[in-house]
């Protein structure tokens, strides 16, 4: 099985950034479609990917499963079909780009969270799930492998310099902003990726957000990045207005649309 060569065949394919390890088990390669199914243990849930031509070959299979489900990278085109069929959009992430730091002071003391403190920082973060569309929360494991440089994203990116800056009301996390570099051996890198920003809900709408971004670009101008990157959902208006009043311009590709089913 060639995935470069089945991208080739097939006008839609979810198959991008995908590794090998991460397609699973092939359930359809007959050269109408390619479809498999995968279980991602990290986000604990199956995960559909597909290279096609017409989605009624994707439908057959849905059709068939009957447990939880999410599909990353659904084609616009394919919306409506699958929504027939019992999915939604779970998120539309949307690429934002800030060029330059011109307009930032140079920061050098941060709060970073020290590896001890990662299942207090994960709780900050799943206490806000469901509280914006495309924010899931992040597990301890996944707040350790951040400042370790052990999971997958990283890895795979390449990003450099990751840490986690905290704010802090006495000994409470209130706050965490998740930044790292990546691209280094490109002309106009590195970039600087904003990864997560939460704010404890009972303490938001007093800039503590802003705050945390502001010190998150200071740290990407400290050690020269050339860009700043973030992903956030269309409807998260809150968060949209904080990286517009930053600098932070939408990219011009179409949003990431993520579909699930959701069996329960
Ligand atoms: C996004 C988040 C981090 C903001 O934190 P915060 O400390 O409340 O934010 P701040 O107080 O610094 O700023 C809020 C800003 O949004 C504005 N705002 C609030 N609701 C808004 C809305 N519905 N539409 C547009 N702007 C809005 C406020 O007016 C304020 O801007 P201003 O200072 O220019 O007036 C926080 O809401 C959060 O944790 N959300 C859940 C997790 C999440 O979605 N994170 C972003 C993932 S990309």
């Amino acid at each position: 099985m060639d995935i470069d060569e089945i991208k080739k065949i097939f006008k839609y394919n979810t198959l991008d950034y995908v590794l090998k390890s991460e397609i699973g088990e092939v359930l359809v390669n007959d050269g109408h479609a390619f479809i498999s199914k995968y279980f991602d243990t990290q986000q604990n849930i199956l995960i559909y990917r597909y290279a096609l031509d017409d989605v009624k070959y994707l439908i057959d299979v849905l059709q068939k499963e009957k447990t939880t489900y999410l599909i990353p990278f659904v084609h616009k085109e394919f919306v409506a079909k699958l929504e027939k069929i019992g999915l939604s959009i779970r998120s539309m992430f949307k690429g934002f780009f800030k060029f330059g730091f011109n307009d930032f002071e140079l920061v050098n003391q941060f709060d970073f969270l020290d590896i001890s403190e990662s299942e207090k920082a994960a709780l900050l973060t799943q206490k806000a799930i469901n509280t914006s569309r495309g924010f899931f929360g992040q597990t301890k494991q996944w707040i350790e492998g951040w400042i370790l440089g052990t999971i997958d994203d990283i890895k795979e990116i390449g990003v450099k310099n990751q840490q986690i800056i905290v704010k802090r009301d006495k000994d409470k996390i209130i706050g965490l902003i998740c930044i790292g570099l990546y691209g280094f051996d490109k002309e106009n890198g590195p970039t600087l990726w904003v990864r997560e920003l939460v704010v404890d809900q009972d303490y938001q709408g007093q800039k503590i957000g802003q705050t945390l971004l502001q010190e998150g670009l200071g740290y990407g101008k400290l050690l020269n990045a050339k860009k700043a990157f973030l992903l956030v959902d269309e409807l998260n208006n809150n968060a949209i207005h904080i990286y517009k009043k930053y600098g932070f311009c939408a990219a011009d590709e179409d949003a990431q649309i993520d579909m699930i089913y959701d069996a329960d």
